[in-house]
Order: structure tokens, then sequence, then C-alpha cells
């Protein structure tokens, strides 16, 4: 059994896409043992409890000092032992420590085709207001592993979506979420649970 350990901010429609995954099959031989958030309102929250799945709340607001915020979500990450944590739009800055302890065990979702579109200060919706400013015809999402870098990380899986001449940044949001994220993160987690992914020299291979 992989341990996995979900990460959110938000709606939580990612994690959704994985609790429905480990139900249907899809992801084989995998439990979520622990939903973290760093935003008591998230609604990926309600998500967890609904699928009777533990979770734990700590913003980094109640902290003094964003170090022991820091030693507070690694603790509540080690409780949990996962053997995988999985970034479901999770907007928390994952300290150097857990990056180090965990090496090649975090994963991410990101809303574009790495290399575009990514780095500091993308994420969310800003990701597709740069898309489309930009004015590209593809964009995508990619499930990468997590290293010390914004959005540098090993990329396991990506999947395009074409953009439309009408499309808002939301609009873009809600296909990319349906067309990609929701498939490539489940595929992803399903993949590691199956010992068919290996790192070497910063690149995955997928046996
Ligand atoms: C997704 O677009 C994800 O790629 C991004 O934040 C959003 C989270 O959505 N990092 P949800 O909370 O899974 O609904």
């Amino acid at each position: 059994m992989l341990r996995i350990a979900v990460c959110v901010s938000g709606g939580g429609t990612n994690l959704q896409a994985i609790i429905d995954a480990i139900k249907d099959g899809n992801i084989k031989n995998t439990e979520i043992v622990l939903v973290y958030s760093n935003n008591p309102n998230a609604y990926a929250l309600e998500r967890a409890k609904n699928a009777g799945i533990p979770s734990k709340c700590i913003s980094p607001k109640s902290f003094e000092t964003r170090e022991l915020f820091n030693e507070a979500f690694l603790n509540t990450l080690e409780e949990a032992n996962p053997d995988l944590i999985v970034l479901a739009g999770c907007l928390v800055v994952i300290p150097k420590k857990v990056v180090s302890k965990f090496k090649n065990r975090i994963i991410n979702i990101h809303p574009s085709l790495i290399p575009s579109f990514c780095g500091t200060g993308f994420y969310g919706i800003h990701v597709h207001e740069k898309a489309l400013e930009r004015g590209v015809r593809v964009t995508g999402a990619t499930v990468h592993f997590v290293d010390e870098g914004t959005d540098t990380g090993p990329i396991i899986l990506q999947k395009a979506v074409m953009i439309k001449q009408d499309d808002t940044p939301k609009i873009l949001q809600q296909r990319v979420m349906e067309e990609a994220e929701w498939k490539i993160l489940p595929e992803a987690i399903n993949l590691i649970a199956q010992g068919k992914v290996r790192v070497e020299d910063r690149k995955v291979y997928i046996d």
C-alpha cells in the first residue's frame, strides 16, 4: 500500500479526483492517510471529512515565526508517515527541510506545460491570465516532483489543452482542470504506486 498525504489550500477538486480514482480502482494499492490544509475554510477539508479521511489544518498565520510553522508542518507530515506527499492546489511554500526529508517523494500539479508559465508568482488563476495575455494556442498541466526550486523538479506527466478564442482565465482554468489535471494527477499517483516511476539525473523514466 502506498500511503499518501495530500496537501491542499482551496476547493480540493484535485483531491476529489484522487479520492474517486482510488474508489474506482484507477489508482491501485493506495491509501490517503492525511489531508493537510493551511486554510481552515478550504472546501477540500469538507471533502476529506465526507470521505472519512483524517485531516489537519495548521495555518502559518497562527505561528509567531515561519520557522515555527515549518517545524509544525514537518511534524504533521512525519506523524502521518506517508510514502508520498501530493501537493494538490497547495499554496504553502514547502520548507527546504521537508523537501530534503522527502526527496523525490513529493509531487505537485501545476496548471501549465512547464517550463511555460511557471515559477514565482505563477499560481492559481494568474497562470491562465498569463497564458491568455501571451496568446498561446496550447496550454495544459504538469505533474512533477518537487525540488528546492519553484516548479523546477523532474517532470512526470504532462497533458496539453487547446486554448479557444473566447476563453477567459476562469473558463480556461476549468478546462485545464477537467481535461488535464484531474486525469494526470491520479495517473501519476497510480504509476508511483505500481513502482513504475524512476528518477535519474533529474529526469523521470516510466518503466
Ligand atoms: C489547480 O488549478 C491546481 O493546478 C492549482 O490550484 C488549483 C487547485 O484546485 N495549483 P483544487 O483546489 O484542486 O480545486
